[in-house]
């Protein structure tokens, strides 16, 4: 099973991740969790380009498929075969955001050439961390070239999170309210699939 955090930058992807692994560990299920751009020694070097060079969206979203396609074949898909519960703090939907909405590559190409090349996978579930650009913004100290940007491309990203997130296995949560609440609504909504899941 895939449960993946998306959102922009400062609504609390990391802390949920977090609060959700020591739930599970409670629970005595088995986990692993990743980020992405980044996870695997390979991916956190592909990473530190991605973060601070600049470049144009292909080859933002070549450097993040070559981290994907890294972490799927050495981490994901034999963490998945030995039954763990797969934690992605951001995955297939940034890269649709990002680089297909933001980039401006269209959304229906990003999505054919991770099909084509293997890099998507369908998370089970997608909890999708909503706040306004505002809040947003005054959460982060920008440390990369994408938390640099202005209110309009905060604003801009959450419009394309919305407009992108609205399959069945999404929820959105609004998570400009204080952590603990927002934890408490992740860790019920995992619970209830689990639940479904395990019956
Ligand atoms: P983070 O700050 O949440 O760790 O994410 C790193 C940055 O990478 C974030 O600004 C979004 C960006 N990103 C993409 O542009 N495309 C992607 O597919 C992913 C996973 C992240």
């Amino acid at each position: 099973m895939i449960i993946s955090f998306e959102g922009g930058e400062g609504t609390g992807k990391t802390t949920c991740v977090d609060h959700l692994c020591s739930h599970l560990n409670g629970k005595g299920l088995p986990w692993l969790s990743l980020r992405e751009p980044g996870g695997s020694l390979l991916s956190e070097e592909i990473r530190a380009l991605f973060l601070h060079r600049d470049m144009d969206a292909m080859t933002e979203l070549l450097l993040v498929l070559a981290s994907r396609a890294r972490n799927i074949s050495s981490i994901i898909e034999p963490g998945l075969a030995e039954g763990k519960i797969v934690v992605m703090d951001r995955f297939v939907d940034s890269t649709l955001v990002y680089q297909g909405l933001m980039g401006g590559l269209g959304v229906d190409r990003v999505r054919e050439i991770m099909e084509i090349t293997g890099t998507w996978l369908e998370p089970d579930l997608t909890c999708v961390l909503d706040v306004p650009a505002e809040v947003s913004l005054a959460r982060i100290r920008p440390g990369d070239r994408f938390e640099s940007r202005d209110m309009t491309y905060h604003r801009n990203l959450r419009d394309a999170f919305l407009s992108v997130c609205t399959q069945k296995r999404h929820r959105v949560i609004d998570a400009a309210r204080p952590a603990d609440t927002v934890v408490g609504d992740v860790i019920r909504i995992v619970d209830t699939l689990l639940g479904a899941h395990f019956r």
